[in-house]
């Protein structure tokens, strides 16, 4: 279907291509060690998902990062049964609609989570834990050029996120995003990584919905779990953990 310009939720930027600074940026990420102190209320939370023993249990976990709602983290808990699926999301108005206030919720193999994801990741990660598999789906795309490092692969965190590890799926609707996922992605891992058109009858979160009923051009990008599961072998054999 063909997409109006102005569409309303059409990703709307000054940046035609590709970032300049994203392969700058993305090496310095990789060699330096990140240092921003820890987000408070996520540690509490965190914490309290430890001490539920959520985290111990056994099954493959799934996080659904940014998850919104939540109305994904709970289609991907019915398709993975034997999985537990992670919805994390910092906004208290987005969880509520699940009922969720304060810390995180469970039923059955679905937890959601109130946290900021920089510092959620940083957690996970200080504790070993590895991923079945990661769900980013729509992250917001801070569309002006100024904010660059606000995506999340061109974050601080984004080592932390690949190290995480599992089969990693990025969904969004500005195809300069995902293009410069997969290349920081590439650049990262030495993999070739790219996005791909992705189309569904039906959307699996609420803006992938929305996006669907507008007719706007939706991309993934795919991570396999072999090239996260060797970009987390070479940062534990020497590279920095920060
Ligand atoms: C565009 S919405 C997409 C929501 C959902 N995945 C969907 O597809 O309907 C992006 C979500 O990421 C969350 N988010 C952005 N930055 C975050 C952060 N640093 N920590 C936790 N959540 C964050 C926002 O609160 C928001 O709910």
């Amino acid at each position: 279907m063909e997409q109006k310009r102005n569409s309303p939720g059409l990703v709307n930027s000054s940046q035609a291509r590709v970032h300049p600074n994203l392969e700058r940026q993305v090496s310095k990420h990789l060699e330096s060690r990140w240092m921003q102190p820890l987000h408070r209320p996520s540690i509490q939370t965190y914490a309290s998902l430890k001490d539920s023993g959520a985290l111990l249990e056994g099954a493959p976990l799934i996080l659904d990062s940014g998850c919104g709602t939540g109305a994904s983290t709970r289609r991907l808990a019915l398709q993975f049964p034997a999985s537990t699926v992670i919805g994390v999301d910092q906004s208290q108005v987005r969880l509520a609609k699940s009922g969720l206030s304060q810390g995180f919720q469970r039923e059955g193999n679905c937890i959601l989570l109130r946290a900021e994801l920089a510092t959620f990741w940083r957690l996970l990660r200080g504790d070993g834990v590895t991923l079945q598999r990661h769900y980013l789906l729509y992250p917001n795309p801070w569309p002006k050029p100024g904010h660059l490092s606000r995506r999340w692969h061109a974050h601080p965190v984004f080592p932390h996120l690949l190290a995480l590890g599992g089969e990693i799926e990025m969904r969004c609707n500005w195809e300069i995003y995902a293009m410069e996922f997969a290349l920081a992605v590439s650049l990262a891992t030495g993999a070739d990584v790219s996005p791909k058109p992705f189309q569904a009858a039906q959307g699996i979160s609420p803006f992938e919905q929305k996006y669907l009923q507008r007719g706007q051009e939706l991309f993934v990008v795919n991570v396999g779990r072999e090239v996260t599961r060797s970009f987390f072998c070479a940062r534990s054999s020497g590279g920095p953990s920060g």
